[in-house]
């Protein structure tokens, strides 16, 4: 029976990051993998992250298992993160929350709840999306269309396309839109078209089904939820998939959570009694660690002054290398790469073809995703100059 399986290819953001990892150029780069970087390249723990663990280990004093809604500070931290501190949906009692391993696992929660809700509802995705949203949402059988998003003349979102083919989402069907700083494209809405949206939703009936995986990475932590308050305060219906890996570095401890938006405190406890059903059925209960980290972080003042700052650094260092890649890359090849300022978070399209990626890796072992995707944080003083002249040559 098994030896009927083949052997797949791997992963193509994964994989790449494998096959980076065994290249020995020195002056390789890796721009693959939505990691955060720092200068020297390493994708650091926070410290308050690190704080925080020092004082679980030391007090630490059982690993039974968890509930499947995970540890109990962990939500409702997660809750005022995601939504605000005056967000009216919460103080109304319409949101329930289940901790998931990571992201993926918070967005295959929403989808195991969409699909008990609506079996084989229609999911619009945009054109570009993560690449693994379509396995991740569809092995559970929801089914997809596609949404017109990034236009790569314009290196921006074409709205008018995305509204055009949104007004076919009916009643029964859901939105999938990144809450912030895009992946893959880097090209986010502006709070007018976030506005927009919400009409349509209202007008129409579609439900948004919001993954947040970068909030604090693009302008700060309240102004990239800011899409998504928006939402959130004036609809009756919505999920929301958030992480904590790139926010909190909490990448492998695998920590997230999906939240359930509902008309009202009855309906959001059975949601989240279906998610906690969904969450046995699929893994039992998810990961203490990560979650048990972030809570305490999230309930501490000082934890949470010294998370902020440090993730403030990050999203700010970010900023700059965009800056310092534009002016790079149009010295090295007098072409216009401004856009690459306008983006947001780690990532950016640099609009190259397959055939000149295949060759920067090739000849010059500068990794990144077949599409031209960058990691922006994987970029640093050391490896600027060297980029962009790779870039050059290519072009
Ligand atoms: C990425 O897009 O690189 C990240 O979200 C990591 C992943 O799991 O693909």
């Amino acid at each position: 029976m098994l030896d009927a399986l083949e052997l797949l290819p791997d992963d193509p953001i994964l994989g790449l990051a494998a096959l980076c990892r065994t290249d020995d150029n020195p002056k390789k780069v890796d721009l693959t993998v939505g990691i955060y970087m720092d200068e020297n390249g390493v994708c650091p723990v926070f410290d308050a992250i690190r704080q925080a663990q020092t004082t679980l280990v030391a007090k630490e004093v059982s690993k039974a298992y968890l509930s499947p809604a995970g540890v109990a500070g962990f939500n409702p931290g997660m809750q005022k993160l995601v939504l605000g501190e005056n967000s009216a949906a919460l103080a109304d009692g319409r949101v329930s929350s289940i901790q998931a391993p990571g992201g993926c696992g918070a967005l295959r929660i929403g989808a195991e709840i969409i699909q008990a809700a609506s079996p084989g509802a229609k999911v619009w995705v945009s054109d570009p999306t993560w690449p693994v949203h379509i396995p991740l949402l569809g092995s559970v059988g929801l089914q997809f269309s596609t949404y017109r998003y990034y236009d790569a003349q314009t290196h921006g979102v074409n709205f008018d396309a995305m509204v055009e083919d949104l007004k076919a989402a009916g009643p029964n069907d859901i939105v999938l839109l990144h809450g912030c700083c895009h992946n893959p494209c880097g090209a986010d809405l502006s709070q007018e078209q976030w506005s927009i949206i919400g009409d349509m939703a209202e007008a129409q009936g579609f439900m948004p089904f919001i993954d947040i995986a970068y909030q604090g990475l693009g302008d700060g932590l309240d102004e990239d939820a800011a899409g998504l308050r928006q939402l959130a305060e004036r609809l009756p219906e919505m999920i929301i998939a958030a992480s904590c890996s790139k926010n909190m570095g909490l990448y492998r401890e695998r920590t997230g959570c999906t939240m359930f938006l509902c008309r009202d405190k009855k309906n959001a406890d059975a949601l989240l009694s279906q998610a906690k059903v969904a969450a046995r059925r699929v893994y039992s209960m998810p990961p203490a660690h990560g979650a048990l980290l972030a809570s305490a972080v999230l309930a501490d003042d000082d934890l949470t002054a010294n998370w902020q700052a440090e993730l403030r650094g990050m999203c700010d260092r970010i900023n700059g290398l965009r800056s310092d890649l534009v002016e790079k890359l149009q010295t090295a090849t007098g072409r216009d790469f401004e856009f690459i300022r306008a983006e947001k978070g780690m990532f950016s399209f640099l609009g190259l073809s397959g055939e000149q990626v295949q060759t920067l890796r090739d000849d010059y072992s500068v990794y990144m995703l077949g599409s031209s995707r960058i990691n922006v944080a994987g970029v640093n003083a050391r490896n600027i100059d060297y980029l962009a002249d790779s870039i050059a040559k290519v072009l």
